[in-house]
């Protein structure tokens, strides 16, 4: 038997996997390209590969329009406050994620209500959405997290019940599909991230898709200050969009390797005990943001934590880190701007009972807290990385779980 390296043997892997991202020197002449021309940003007919990005990045996910902003939190704020989402509105959010996806509505000034998920997709589950409405709730963000679809079918009937916006926050899941159309077009309005270790990674952008031709008019002004009462530079630069539009062109052969990573996986580590592949949803494609794993500690009676300490020290690149967001100070004290707002705001309290108010006790989502606390791990399996990685992958799972009498 094999000591594990927890214990001071030898680690089945010591080379580092390879890096995300990888930047090409295609993208390096793109960039130079644009500093020679002298208009690094978009400003009197100086700005084609904004306009550029946006065409490409619009018709490859079949909608009508696509509006390029500074970053994924800033796609989110144009895209709520477009959609008319303000003071004493409600929006419905799932509790585990980015906590840029919670914030962006309190940056419209409006207040956000934790919905809890579903075990399959990590997405918001529809009859949590449904139990979490009032007469103030205007729009529910799904986000479609590690790059899973949600149960769009569900969570759109809710919606559409209501009369609610959906926004969904694509910022894990570019080129992700759900019954052959790509996420970011199903809802009134999608909202990606091109932040550094995203599929699509410009350091920092994001972009806002829809179908309204007013919605799409409306975050465009909100991004680039207009004749709206209130407007923002929110603006992507020419150098991002001159690198975006070539990253765009490889994400289907990237996402492709990650699907290929992934079934590589789940053949090898589905027959393994205690840990069960996250599987999609039926009639969607997943693009692996992360390869996540349930993990049943009570098969082995050895802990989520030492568990995933073994892995690690055997050399598998763990990734995961998202916790209950009731948990953080932003809803905790229910205050983001001073004077209790906009939670305490007023405006808000005088036409909603206590008992109508939301209540930021992650009690109140048992599905995240379980995810959190017993079974999910997760990684990365980003191109270049491919078969021979998996393969050490798969065998560290393999040797943790035969030793793992010597984890108890
Ligand atoms: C689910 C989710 N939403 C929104 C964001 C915000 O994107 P950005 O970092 O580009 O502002 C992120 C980024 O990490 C995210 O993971």
């Amino acid at each position: 038997m094999a000591k594990l390296a927890i214990n001071g043997g030898t680690p089945v892997r010591t080379e580092p996997f390879a890096v995300w991202p990888q930047y090409t020197e295609e993208e390096a002449q793109a960039a130079a390209d644009v500093v020679r021309g002298g208009w690094l940003v978009a400003h009197h007919g100086g700005h084609k590969h904004v306009e550029a990005f946006q065409e490409a990045y619009a018709e490859y996910h079949g909608a009508a329009h696509a509006v390029a902003t500074s970053s994924g939190t800033t796609a989110l704020h144009v895209a709520l406050m477009a959609a008319g989402i303000g003071p004493a509105d409600e929006v419905i959010v799932p509790p585990m994620t980015f906590l840029a996806t919670a914030t962006s509505v309190v940056m419209a000034n409006a207040i956000p209500v934790f919905a809890d998920i579903e075990p399959q997709t990590l997405g918001l589950d529809p009859e949590a959405v449904r139990a979490k409405l009032t007469p103030r709730t205007k729009a529910v963000i799904v986000v479609h997290l590690n790059g899973f679809p949600a149960d769009m079918d569900g969570l759109m009937a809710v919606a559409r019940e209501r009369d609610l916006i959906v926004l969904e926050d694509c910022a894990h899941a570019h080129g992700a599909e759900h019954n052959g159309r790509k996420v970011g077009t199903i809802g009134d309005l999608g909202c990606f991230s091109f932040q550094h270790k995203k599929l699509l990674s410009l350091g920092d952008g994001g972009m806002v898709t829809t179908n309204s031709d007013e919605l799409a008019e409306r975050a465009a002004g909100l991004r680039t200050f207009s004749g709206q009462p209130l407007s923002f530079n929110l603006r992507m630069t020419e150098i991002h969009a001159a690198i975006g539009k070539i990253r765009l062109g490889r994400l289907d052969a990237e996402n492709e390797q990650r699907r290929r990573n992934a079934a590589y996986l789940d053949e090898r580590l589905g027959e393994l005990p205690a840990i069960t592949p996250q599987q999609p949803r039926e009639n969607t494609t997943v693009a692996y943001y992360n390869y996540v794993l349930h993990y049943n500690k009570d098969e082995f009676g050895v802990s989520h934590e030492k568990f995933q300490e073994a892995l690690i020290a055997e050399g598998l690149p763990m990734a995961y880190g998202y916790f209950p967001l009731q948990r953080h100070v932003t809803f905790q004290t229910r205050d983001a701007y001073g004077h209790g707002c906009p939670f305490k705001c007023p405006f808000y309290t005088e036409i909603t009972p206590p008992e109508q108010r939301p209540v930021y006790d992650e009690a109140d989502t048992p599905v995240t807290v379980d995810m959190y606390e017993n079974v999910v791990v997760g990684f990365t399996i980003h191109p270049p990385n491919g078969e021979a990685e998996m393969k050490d992958i798969a065998d560290i799972f393999e040797k943790v779980i035969t030793n793992i009498d010597d984890l108890r």
